[in-house]
């Protein structure tokens, strides 16, 4: 179904698009659409992401899970390498919404659902060869839990990307810093309050998160000024698999 309704006859569809856009009070990802259309976002993600995020070249036949995938740029990026299918989810409303415009604008097939990680379950998703777990794992409360979420639907590889912290003297010690009330955050020349910070690990503390969740083979490490970056594998990788409706996830 489109999510692009009719606003006035002989309106062009590039049209529609550019004024959906233009309605939104903020994006996150700036995002390149068809007819010169870029979405006005803060984060760069082709510029300043995606070439540090390890995602593999070719994607073809994967199932790919994109995590806090707001406005969508690493599930439409996924798609276009060739991901055999690709389900994005992110907890915030309005990201979907924007999601939604963006995938109309694209012709993508990716379906974004409005799902928390802490909810995500073999049973209702299935499993994926590929999970994109990128800029998420700060904003949750409880990074275990997601992480073993996230491990439970995963049968091949994770790609994890959050901010950290990084202090010399810690050597290779795990740490993480708790922010009770939320630090401040945004782009360099327009700082905001963001409430939903909470944990900022370093680098060898987000690798001991994944060991002990079960990844193996975890390997990555600070890039500065993009972030932990990491990459960890399931024990026994098996094909992605979409989710069994003989086991209905609502019994
Ligand atoms: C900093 S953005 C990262 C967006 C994108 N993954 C990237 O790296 O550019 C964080 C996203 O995670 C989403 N998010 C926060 N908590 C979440 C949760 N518990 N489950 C799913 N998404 C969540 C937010 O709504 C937001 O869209």
């Amino acid at each position: 179904m489109s999510v692009v309704p009719d606003f006035y006859e002989g309106q062009t569809r590039a049209e529609r698009i550019a004024q959906l856009v233009d309605r939104e009070d903020y994006f996150f990802h700036k995002i390149e659409l068809p007819n010169g259309i870029v979405t006005p976002g803060w984060s760069d993600p082709k510029n300043e992401k995606l070439p540090h995020y390890g995602l593999p070249e070719d994607m073809t036949g994967m199932r790919v899970l994109d995590i806090g995938c707001a406005e969508g740029f690493f599930s439409f990026e996924a798609e276009r390498r060739g991901a055999a299918e690709v389900v994005a989810i992110d907890s915030h409303p309005d990201g979907v919404r924007r999601f939604n415009i963006c995938r109309e604008a694209l012709d993508s097939r990716v379906q974004a659902h409005l799902t928390s990680v802490y909810d995500i379950s073999e049973r209702t998703y299935g499993t994926f060869d590929l999970v994109m777990f990128f800029g998420v794992l700060y904003h949750l409360r409880n990074p275990i839990l997601a992480l073993e979420k996230i491990f439970s639907v995963c049968s091949g590889t994770t790609l994890l990307q959050t901010a950290n912290f990084e202090n010399e003297a810690l050597g290779d010690n795990s740490a993480a810093e708790f922010h009770p009330f939320g630090i401040e955050s945004g782009p360099a020349d327009n700082r905001s309050f963001d409430p939903t910070v909470f944990w900022v690990p370093n680098a060898a503390c987000v690798r001991d998160l994944m060991l002990h969740v079960g990844f193996v083979n975890v390997e990555g490490g600070n890039i500065f000024p993009v972030g932990a970056v990491f990459r960890g594998e399931v024990p026994t990788a098996t094909k992605g698999t979409p989710p069994d409706q003989m086991k209905a996830p609502w019994c």
